[in-house]
């Protein structure tokens, strides 16, 4: 960390820091230049915060040189990590397809959306039985009911499931049926349900929320790791931007973005992205390109009767298309399909 003083700051004013920090038990060094001092912190940056230095005579700066989040930084873990969802992996050796039905809808819509999406090299089902719907009067989820149904075709298909939790409260109950929970782009700063997550003791996909900076979302991935739990896979799934056009912007750039600053792996949502049917495969080659370690993608065999995202569902048809790009795509950024 590093402190700014302003051009009139007294050698007074300079002193009564390096007295605070002292006394915080850390360490600062004084750089006096022609017209300005500047004074380097060393010790416990997440202390000196507590510490209002921004307020203090002669201030005119304080600079924060490392990163606020730890344990999710790369700064402190230099390997990318990999992780393991019921032992497919999700990392930097890999593209992974996580793909299923938007919602669990009924036994045999889930069944068939996931043969769908294991027939085009999916490893993970994806699937909500929680719906966080922006009306109330939508379709809100089967709740419980749509966890059996889940479980039942993960039986069927030997898929393991991904599934959204919305409320802290529901967090052991889904986390008896699925293999990772997932939180929503709505919930991605929902502290108190990040840290039931990370309690859980199993592995979380986080989306990042529609406004949130990547830093908020990395900030947002330390609630869950500070429980203890490192096993998150971020999940770039759009933000809201001026563009009406698609339903979000794809932000390619936070994909090498969040990878260079955290070592957690990286996937992109490309169906919540684009909003689109026709936007998915273009987006799932961009987010290849760019490193992603993975896809998750809305699939439904018949999404003209969809109670959720019908507009943006693969049909049959586009999945084999999507799975020959994935299979093409791969290899070029040295990575083998999941
Ligand atoms: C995700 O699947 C969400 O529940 C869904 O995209 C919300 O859509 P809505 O804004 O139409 O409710
Ligand atoms: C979802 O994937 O089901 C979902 C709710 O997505 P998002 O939170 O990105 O809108």
């Amino acid at each position: 960390m590093v402190i700014v003083m302003n051009p009139d700051a007294t050698r007074e004013d300079a002193d009564a820091i390096v007295a605070l920090i002292a006394a915080a038990g850390g360490e600062a060094f004084v750089s006096r230049g022609v017209s300005r001092t500047i004074i380097g912190l060393v010790g416990d940056v997440t202390h000196f915060e507590t510490l209002n230095l921004k307020s203090m005579r002669g201030v005119a700066d304080v600079v924060r040189i490392s990163t606020p989040y730890k344990l999710v930084s790369r700064e402190n873990h230099p390997e990318r990590s990999t992780v393991r969802v019921a032992g497919v992996p999700i990392g930097p050796d890999t593209v992974t397809l996580i793909a299923g039905p938007c919602a669990v809808e009924t036994p045999e819509q889930t069944l068939e959306a996931a043969l769908m999406a294991r027939a085009a090299g999916a490893t993970l089902l994806r699937g909500g039985a929680y719906k966080p719907r922006t009306s109330p009067y939508a379709f809100q989820g089967l709740g419980e009911a749509g966890l059996r149904i889940l479980a039942d075709v993960r039986a069927e298909t030997g898929l393991p499931i991904v599934t959204e939790v919305v409320d802290a409260h529901d967090v052991e109950l889904v986390a008896s049926y699925a293999d990772m929970l997932q939180v929503g782009t709505r919930n991605a700063q929902n502290f108190t349900l990040l840290q039931a997550v990370g309690a859980a003791g199993m592995p979380v996909m986080l989306k990042r929320g529609m406004n949130a900076t990547i830093e908020e979302w990395l900030m947002a991935a330390e609630y869950i790791a500070q429980r203890g739990n490192l096993d998150i896979v971020l999940c770039e799934r759009g933000i809201r931007t001026f563009e009406t056009a698609t339903r979000n912007t794809l932000d390619v750039s936070a994909v090498p973005m969040a990878q260079r600053l955290s070592h957690l792996p990286v996937i992109v949502d490309p169906s919540h992205s684009g909003g689109r049917r026709d936007l998915v495969l273009p987006l799932t080659r961009a987010a290849i390109a760019v490193g992603a370690d993975g896809v998750i993608i809305d699939v439904h065999p018949h999404p003209e009767q969809a109670l959720c995202d019908g507009p943006q569902a693969l049909i049959r048809d586009d999945l084999d298309e999507l799975s020959r790009a994935i299979r093409a795509f791969a290899p070029l950024m040295n990575r083998t399909l999941a």
